[in-house]
Protein backbone atom coordinates (compact mmCIF):
# COMPACT_ATOMS: atom_id res chain seq x y z
CA UNK A 1 0.00 0.00 0.00
CA UNK A 2 1.11 3.31 -0.69
CA UNK A 3 3.79 2.57 -2.91
CA UNK A 4 5.47 5.39 -4.53
CA UNK A 5 3.24 7.64 -3.06
CA UNK A 6 4.72 11.33 -1.95
CA UNK A 7 5.43 11.43 1.58
CA UNK A 8 3.55 14.47 1.83
CA UNK A 9 0.08 12.87 0.48
CA UNK A 10 0.73 10.77 3.35
CA UNK A 11 1.03 13.22 6.11
CA UNK A 12 -1.88 15.38 4.34
CA UNK A 13 -4.03 11.87 5.10
CA UNK A 14 -3.40 12.13 8.55
CA UNK A 15 -4.22 15.63 8.89
CA UNK A 16 -7.75 14.96 7.14
CA UNK A 17 -7.96 11.91 9.97
CA UNK A 18 -7.18 14.57 12.33
CA UNK A 19 -10.18 16.93 10.75
CA UNK A 20 -12.49 13.98 10.61
CA UNK A 21 -12.57 13.85 14.36
CA UNK A 22 -14.17 17.11 14.53
CA UNK A 23 -16.73 16.94 12.97
CA UNK A 24 -19.89 18.02 13.22
CA UNK A 25 -22.69 14.87 11.84
CA UNK A 26 -24.99 14.36 14.59
CA UNK A 27 -27.92 13.49 11.89
CA UNK A 28 -26.05 11.64 9.15
CA UNK A 29 -23.40 10.35 11.58
CA UNK A 30 -20.99 10.19 8.53
CA UNK A 31 -18.10 11.86 9.75
CA UNK A 32 -15.58 13.20 7.26
CA UNK A 33 -12.06 15.08 7.22
CA UNK A 34 -10.49 17.06 4.62
CA UNK A 35 -6.73 18.36 4.27
CA UNK A 36 -5.88 20.65 1.63
CA UNK A 37 -2.29 21.49 0.63
CA UNK A 38 -0.97 24.82 -0.67
CA UNK A 39 1.83 25.49 -3.17
CA UNK A 40 3.66 27.10 -0.31
CA UNK A 41 3.32 24.15 1.98
CA UNK A 42 0.73 25.40 4.23
CA UNK A 43 -2.16 22.73 5.00
CA UNK A 44 -5.77 24.07 5.58
CA UNK A 45 -8.15 21.07 7.39
CA UNK A 46 -11.66 20.84 7.49
CA UNK A 47 -14.82 18.63 8.28
CA UNK A 48 -18.30 18.32 7.90
CA UNK A 49 -20.93 20.58 9.80
CA UNK A 50 -24.03 20.14 9.73
CA UNK A 51 -27.48 21.50 10.75
CA UNK A 52 -31.00 20.27 11.53
CA UNK A 53 -32.21 22.10 8.59
CA UNK A 54 -30.41 19.35 6.39
CA UNK A 55 -29.72 21.84 3.45
CA UNK A 56 -27.59 23.90 5.50
CA UNK A 57 -24.85 21.73 6.09
CA UNK A 58 -21.66 21.78 4.70
CA UNK A 59 -18.74 18.98 3.30
CA UNK A 60 -15.44 18.26 4.80
CA UNK A 61 -13.94 19.67 1.21
CA UNK A 62 -15.72 22.73 0.81
CA UNK A 63 -15.20 24.00 4.84
CA UNK A 64 -11.45 23.40 3.90
CA UNK A 65 -11.32 24.83 0.80
CA UNK A 66 -13.52 28.13 2.01
CA UNK A 67 -11.01 28.29 4.93
CA UNK A 68 -8.10 28.38 3.11
CA UNK A 69 -9.39 30.79 0.55
CA UNK A 70 -10.74 32.75 3.51
CA UNK A 71 -6.57 33.50 4.57
CA UNK A 72 -5.70 34.51 1.05
CA UNK A 73 -4.37 31.50 -0.31
CA UNK A 74 -5.08 30.82 -4.37
CA UNK A 75 -2.99 28.07 -5.39
CA UNK A 76 -3.34 23.97 -4.37
CA UNK A 77 -1.22 21.10 -4.57
CA UNK A 78 -3.72 18.52 -3.20
CA UNK A 79 -6.37 17.65 -0.74
CA UNK A 80 -6.61 14.37 1.02
CA UNK A 81 -10.59 12.95 2.16
CA UNK A 82 -11.07 10.65 4.46
CA UNK A 83 -14.32 9.44 5.75
CA UNK A 84 -15.69 7.02 8.35
CA UNK A 85 -16.52 4.81 5.99
CA UNK A 86 -13.97 2.37 3.62
CA UNK A 87 -14.44 4.60 0.65
CA UNK A 88 -15.18 8.55 0.17
CA UNK A 89 -15.54 10.65 -2.90
CA UNK A 90 -16.68 14.54 -3.40
CA UNK A 91 -19.97 15.27 -4.02
CA UNK A 92 -20.77 17.39 -6.98
CA UNK A 93 -21.34 20.64 -4.96
CA UNK A 94 -17.75 20.25 -4.11
CA UNK A 95 -16.38 18.60 -7.48
CA UNK A 96 -17.91 21.88 -8.94
CA UNK A 97 -16.18 24.37 -6.34
CA UNK A 98 -12.99 22.38 -6.38
CA UNK A 99 -13.28 22.89 -10.15
CA UNK A 100 -13.73 26.68 -9.70
CA UNK A 101 -10.88 27.36 -6.76
CA UNK A 102 -8.33 24.50 -7.29
CA UNK A 103 -8.56 22.97 -10.72
CA UNK A 104 -5.02 21.53 -10.55
CA UNK A 105 -5.28 19.81 -6.90
CA UNK A 106 -4.99 15.86 -6.89
CA UNK A 107 -8.10 14.55 -5.03
CA UNK A 108 -6.46 11.96 -2.51
CA UNK A 109 -9.07 9.11 -1.15
CA UNK A 110 -8.15 5.63 -0.21
CA UNK A 111 -10.31 2.60 -2.18
CA UNK A 112 -12.34 0.04 -0.37
CA UNK A 113 -9.21 -2.15 -0.40
CA UNK A 114 -7.08 0.08 0.81
CA UNK A 115 -4.84 1.21 -1.76
CA UNK A 116 -3.99 5.06 -2.17
CA UNK A 117 -6.55 6.68 -5.43
CA UNK A 118 -5.07 9.87 -6.68
CA UNK A 119 -7.06 11.73 -9.19
CA UNK A 120 -7.39 15.21 -10.93
CA UNK A 121 -9.93 17.66 -10.32
CA UNK A 122 -10.87 17.36 -14.27
CA UNK A 123 -11.04 13.95 -13.96
CA UNK A 124 -13.61 14.00 -11.28
CA UNK A 125 -15.77 16.66 -13.05
CA UNK A 126 -15.07 16.72 -16.73
CA UNK A 127 -16.92 19.55 -18.44
CA UNK A 128 -17.60 21.26 -15.66
CA UNK A 129 -19.96 23.86 -15.76
CA UNK A 130 -18.72 27.61 -16.24
CA UNK A 131 -21.09 29.87 -16.61
CA UNK A 132 -20.70 32.84 -18.77
CA UNK A 133 -16.80 32.99 -18.02
CA UNK A 134 -15.08 29.72 -20.51
N1 LIG B 1 -20.06 14.85 3.09
C1 LIG B 1 -18.83 15.42 3.08
O1 LIG B 1 -18.44 16.13 4.00
N2 LIG B 1 -18.02 15.17 2.01
C2 LIG B 1 -18.30 14.32 1.00
O2 LIG B 1 -17.48 14.13 0.12
C3 LIG B 1 -19.59 13.64 0.97
C4 LIG B 1 -20.58 14.03 2.01
C5 LIG B 1 -20.89 15.06 4.27
C6 LIG B 1 -22.15 15.86 4.08
C7 LIG B 1 -23.01 15.35 5.21
O3 LIG B 1 -22.65 16.03 6.40
C8 LIG B 1 -22.59 13.91 5.37
O4 LIG B 1 -21.33 13.79 4.75
C9 LIG B 1 -23.55 12.91 4.77
O5 LIG B 1 -23.83 13.20 3.46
Amino acid sequence: MCEGVNVDYIYLLGRAKEAREKAYAPYSKYKVGAALLTVDGDIFTGCNVENVSYGLSICAERTALFTAIAAGKRDFIAMSIVASSPEVSPCGACRQVLCELAPQAEIITFSRAGDIKIKKVAELLPEAFGGLYV
